[in-house]
Protein backbone atom coordinates (compact mmCIF):
# COMPACT_ATOMS: atom_id res chain seq x y z
CA UNK A 1 0.00 0.00 0.00
CA UNK A 2 1.19 3.15 -0.90
CA UNK A 3 1.88 5.49 2.17
CA UNK A 4 3.03 8.43 0.50
CA UNK A 5 2.62 9.51 -3.73
CA UNK A 6 4.03 12.26 -5.12
CA UNK A 7 3.27 13.39 -8.59
CA UNK A 8 4.59 16.14 -10.92
CA UNK A 9 5.96 17.53 -7.73
CA UNK A 10 8.01 21.10 -8.74
CA UNK A 11 9.16 23.63 -6.33
CA UNK A 12 10.54 27.07 -7.65
CA UNK A 13 12.73 29.57 -5.67
CA UNK A 14 12.58 33.08 -6.88
CA UNK A 15 15.36 35.52 -5.08
CA UNK A 16 15.32 38.73 -7.06
CA UNK A 17 15.79 38.26 -10.87
CA UNK A 18 16.88 34.60 -10.39
CA UNK A 19 14.27 31.16 -10.73
CA UNK A 20 15.50 28.26 -8.99
CA UNK A 21 14.39 25.08 -10.23
CA UNK A 22 14.79 22.95 -7.05
CA UNK A 23 11.80 20.14 -8.06
CA UNK A 24 10.91 19.86 -11.61
CA UNK A 25 7.78 17.29 -12.22
CA UNK A 26 9.18 14.74 -9.71
CA UNK A 27 6.27 11.30 -9.26
CA UNK A 28 7.08 8.68 -7.13
CA UNK A 29 5.17 5.87 -4.79
CA UNK A 30 6.11 5.02 -1.10
CA UNK A 31 4.67 2.01 0.24
CA UNK A 32 4.53 1.68 3.64
CA UNK A 33 7.34 -0.06 5.54
CA UNK A 34 9.72 0.60 2.85
CA UNK A 35 13.07 2.25 3.40
CA UNK A 36 13.69 4.82 0.21
CA UNK A 37 17.29 6.23 0.20
CA UNK A 38 17.75 9.93 -2.18
CA UNK A 39 20.40 10.69 -3.45
CA UNK A 40 22.25 13.05 -5.65
CA UNK A 41 24.99 16.03 -5.68
CA UNK A 42 24.87 18.95 -3.65
CA UNK A 43 22.38 21.40 -4.70
CA UNK A 44 20.01 18.35 -6.52
CA UNK A 45 17.15 19.37 -4.40
CA UNK A 46 17.23 15.65 -1.99
CA UNK A 47 16.76 18.37 1.07
CA UNK A 48 14.05 20.58 -0.84
CA UNK A 49 12.34 17.12 -1.34
CA UNK A 50 12.12 16.16 2.22
CA UNK A 51 11.05 19.44 3.28
CA UNK A 52 7.87 19.26 1.60
CA UNK A 53 7.08 15.64 2.48
CA UNK A 54 7.62 17.12 5.94
CA UNK A 55 5.37 19.89 5.42
CA UNK A 56 8.15 22.19 6.18
CA UNK A 57 7.82 24.12 2.90
CA UNK A 58 4.95 24.50 0.24
CA UNK A 59 5.25 22.92 -3.15
CA UNK A 60 4.71 25.49 -6.28
CA UNK A 61 2.99 22.81 -8.07
CA UNK A 62 2.04 19.00 -8.03
CA UNK A 63 0.82 17.03 -5.27
CA UNK A 64 1.98 15.06 -2.14
CA UNK A 65 -0.93 12.72 -0.78
CA UNK A 66 -0.07 11.10 2.26
CA UNK A 67 -2.17 8.46 3.88
CA UNK A 68 -4.79 9.56 1.59
CA UNK A 69 -4.39 13.41 2.30
CA UNK A 70 -3.19 15.78 0.19
CA UNK A 71 -0.46 18.23 1.86
CA UNK A 72 -0.70 20.48 -1.06
CA UNK A 73 -3.88 21.34 -0.30
CA UNK A 74 -4.04 21.36 3.35
CA UNK A 75 -4.71 24.34 5.85
CA UNK A 76 -1.99 25.50 8.03
CA UNK A 77 -3.45 23.93 10.61
CA UNK A 78 -3.35 20.47 9.32
CA UNK A 79 0.11 20.84 7.81
CA UNK A 80 1.35 21.41 11.43
CA UNK A 81 -0.59 18.35 12.98
CA UNK A 82 0.89 16.55 9.69
CA UNK A 83 4.75 17.74 11.02
CA UNK A 84 4.11 16.69 14.58
CA UNK A 85 2.34 13.41 14.00
CA UNK A 86 2.79 12.14 11.07
CA UNK A 87 6.12 12.50 10.07
CA UNK A 88 9.49 12.53 11.87
CA UNK A 89 12.25 14.63 10.28
CA UNK A 90 16.06 13.98 11.81
CA UNK A 91 18.76 16.43 10.69
CA UNK A 92 22.71 15.94 10.23
CA UNK A 93 23.54 18.91 12.72
CA UNK A 94 20.93 17.07 14.98
CA UNK A 95 19.07 20.35 15.97
CA UNK A 96 19.03 19.36 19.68
CA UNK A 97 17.50 22.18 22.00
CA UNK A 98 21.10 22.66 23.82
CA UNK A 99 20.28 23.26 27.17
CA UNK A 100 17.83 20.80 27.92
CA UNK A 101 18.94 17.03 28.62
CA UNK A 102 18.21 14.32 26.24
CA UNK A 103 15.08 13.60 28.57
CA UNK A 104 13.97 16.63 28.42
CA UNK A 105 14.68 17.30 24.38
CA UNK A 106 12.32 14.00 24.26
CA UNK A 107 9.57 15.07 26.57
CA UNK A 108 8.84 18.41 24.97
CA UNK A 109 8.35 16.75 21.13
CA UNK A 110 5.50 14.80 23.42
CA UNK A 111 3.93 18.23 24.83
CA UNK A 112 1.17 18.95 21.88
CA UNK A 113 0.26 15.28 22.27
CA UNK A 114 -2.10 15.74 24.85
CA UNK A 115 0.22 13.12 27.47
CA UNK A 116 0.12 13.96 31.11
CA UNK A 117 3.25 14.88 32.20
CA UNK A 118 4.24 12.00 34.08
CA UNK A 119 3.93 9.44 30.90
CA UNK A 120 5.74 11.70 28.48
CA UNK A 121 8.87 11.11 31.59
CA UNK A 122 7.89 7.42 30.87
CA UNK A 123 7.46 7.51 27.55
CA UNK A 124 10.09 9.53 26.71
CA UNK A 125 12.62 7.34 28.58
CA UNK A 126 11.48 4.11 26.31
CA UNK A 127 12.37 6.29 23.51
CA UNK A 128 15.57 6.75 24.90
CA UNK A 129 16.06 3.21 25.94
CA UNK A 130 15.45 2.34 22.65
CA UNK A 131 17.95 4.27 21.06
CA UNK A 132 20.51 2.44 23.62
CA UNK A 133 21.11 5.70 25.44
CA UNK A 134 19.29 4.77 29.31
CA UNK A 135 22.01 5.35 30.53
CA UNK A 136 22.36 8.90 28.87
CA UNK A 137 18.73 10.23 30.06
CA UNK A 138 20.20 13.35 32.14
CA UNK A 139 23.39 14.58 29.84
CA UNK A 140 22.80 17.72 27.77
CA UNK A 141 23.58 17.83 24.04
CA UNK A 142 27.15 19.11 24.73
CA UNK A 143 28.14 16.33 27.23
CA UNK A 144 26.91 13.46 24.48
CA UNK A 145 28.95 12.31 21.44
CA UNK A 146 27.90 13.10 17.75
CA UNK A 147 26.34 9.42 17.47
CA UNK A 148 24.74 9.79 20.96
CA UNK A 149 23.31 13.07 20.32
CA UNK A 150 21.68 11.85 16.73
CA UNK A 151 20.34 8.69 18.92
CA UNK A 152 18.49 11.55 20.74
CA UNK A 153 17.55 13.32 17.51
CA UNK A 154 15.98 10.04 16.59
CA UNK A 155 14.13 9.42 19.70
CA UNK A 156 13.03 12.63 19.65
CA UNK A 157 11.88 11.82 16.30
CA UNK A 158 9.88 9.10 16.82
CA UNK A 159 7.97 10.31 19.85
CA UNK A 160 4.67 10.68 18.29
CA UNK A 161 5.00 7.50 16.85
CA UNK A 162 5.04 9.01 13.22
CA UNK A 163 4.09 6.94 9.96
CA UNK A 164 7.31 7.93 8.35
CA UNK A 165 10.91 9.22 9.61
CA UNK A 166 12.32 11.60 6.99
CA UNK A 167 16.60 11.57 8.60
CA UNK A 168 18.37 14.11 5.61
CA UNK A 169 22.09 13.39 5.98
CA UNK A 170 21.68 11.88 9.43
CA UNK A 171 25.29 10.53 9.49
CA UNK A 172 26.80 13.97 7.51
CA UNK A 173 28.52 14.60 10.83
CA UNK A 174 29.97 11.45 12.22
CA UNK A 175 32.22 9.13 11.40
CA UNK A 176 32.03 5.86 9.82
CA UNK A 177 31.63 3.67 12.29
CA UNK A 178 29.39 5.81 14.51
CA UNK A 179 27.61 6.22 11.22
CA UNK A 180 27.23 2.70 10.51
CA UNK A 181 25.62 2.06 14.15
CA UNK A 182 23.15 4.92 13.13
CA UNK A 183 22.32 3.76 9.85
CA UNK A 184 21.69 0.22 11.38
CA UNK A 185 19.27 1.77 14.13
CA UNK A 186 17.18 3.01 11.43
CA UNK A 187 17.19 -0.28 9.91
CA UNK A 188 16.08 -2.10 12.65
CA UNK A 189 13.02 0.58 13.29
CA UNK A 190 12.44 0.22 9.56
CA UNK A 191 12.33 -3.72 10.18
CA UNK A 192 11.15 -4.71 13.73
CA UNK A 193 8.88 -1.06 14.26
CA UNK A 194 7.50 -0.54 10.35
CA UNK A 195 8.60 2.87 10.38
CA UNK A 196 8.59 3.92 7.06
CA UNK A 197 12.24 5.84 5.77
CA UNK A 198 12.83 8.14 3.21
CA UNK A 199 16.63 9.33 3.83
CA UNK A 200 18.87 11.50 2.60
CA UNK A 201 22.00 10.30 2.05
CA UNK A 202 25.65 11.09 0.68
CA UNK A 203 26.62 7.37 1.01
CA UNK A 204 25.78 5.60 -2.26
CA UNK A 205 27.37 2.47 -0.48
CA UNK A 206 25.23 2.69 2.46
CA UNK A 207 22.25 3.78 0.52
CA UNK A 208 22.29 0.54 -1.96
CA UNK A 209 23.41 -1.75 0.98
CA UNK A 210 19.75 -0.58 3.70
CA UNK A 211 17.65 0.99 1.14
CA UNK A 212 13.99 -0.70 -0.44
CA UNK A 213 14.51 1.55 -2.99
CA UNK A 214 16.93 4.38 -4.34
CA UNK A 215 15.97 7.67 -6.02
CA UNK A 216 18.94 9.68 -7.53
CA UNK A 217 18.30 13.40 -8.32
CA UNK A 218 19.92 15.53 -10.77
CA UNK A 219 19.21 18.78 -11.15
CA UNK A 220 15.92 19.06 -9.41
CA UNK A 221 14.82 15.58 -11.84
CA UNK A 222 14.98 11.83 -10.69
CA UNK A 223 17.37 10.50 -12.74
CA UNK A 224 17.64 7.26 -11.79
CA UNK A 225 15.24 5.56 -9.54
CA UNK A 226 16.22 1.41 -8.33
CA UNK A 227 14.91 -1.10 -6.23
CA UNK A 228 17.55 -2.58 -4.89
CA UNK A 229 15.66 -6.13 -4.26
CA UNK A 230 16.50 -5.51 -0.58
CA UNK A 231 13.52 -6.51 1.35
CA UNK A 232 11.71 -3.60 3.35
N1 LIG B 1 15.08 28.71 0.73
C1 LIG B 1 15.67 28.75 -0.46
N2 LIG B 1 15.64 29.86 -1.20
C2 LIG B 1 16.22 29.90 -2.42
N3 LIG B 1 16.86 28.88 -2.99
C3 LIG B 1 16.94 27.72 -2.29
C4 LIG B 1 16.35 27.60 -0.99
N4 LIG B 1 16.59 26.34 -0.54
C5 LIG B 1 17.28 25.72 -1.51
N5 LIG B 1 17.50 26.54 -2.57
C6 LIG B 1 18.18 26.17 -3.82
O1 LIG B 1 17.54 25.01 -4.34
C7 LIG B 1 18.49 24.07 -4.85
C8 LIG B 1 18.32 22.73 -4.15
O2 LIG B 1 18.72 22.87 -2.79
P1 LIG B 1 18.70 21.65 -1.76
O3 LIG B 1 19.00 22.21 -0.42
O4 LIG B 1 17.43 20.91 -1.91
O5 LIG B 1 19.92 20.74 -2.28
P2 LIG B 1 20.52 19.39 -1.68
O6 LIG B 1 20.42 18.35 -2.73
O7 LIG B 1 19.89 19.10 -0.37
O8 LIG B 1 22.06 19.77 -1.48
P3 LIG B 1 23.12 19.33 -0.32
O9 LIG B 1 23.58 17.95 -0.68
O10 LIG B 1 24.22 20.33 -0.47
O11 LIG B 1 22.44 19.41 0.99
C9 LIG B 1 19.85 24.73 -4.65
O12 LIG B 1 20.24 25.30 -5.86
C10 LIG B 1 19.62 25.78 -3.60
O13 LIG B 1 20.49 26.87 -3.77
MG1 LIG C 1 20.61 19.06 1.61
Amino acid sequence: MSLLQISQLSKIYRKGDIQIDALKDITFNVNQGAFVSIVGRSGSGKSTLLNLIGGLDTATSGHIIFNGKDLTRMKRSELAQHRRFSVGMVFQSFNLIPHRSALENVMLALTFGGIPRFQRRERATQLLSRVGLEQRLHHKPAELSGGEAQRVAIARALANSPAMLLPDEPTGNLDSTTAREIINLLQDLNRSQGVTIVMVTHEQDVAISVSSEVIRLLDGQIEQYDQTGEAP
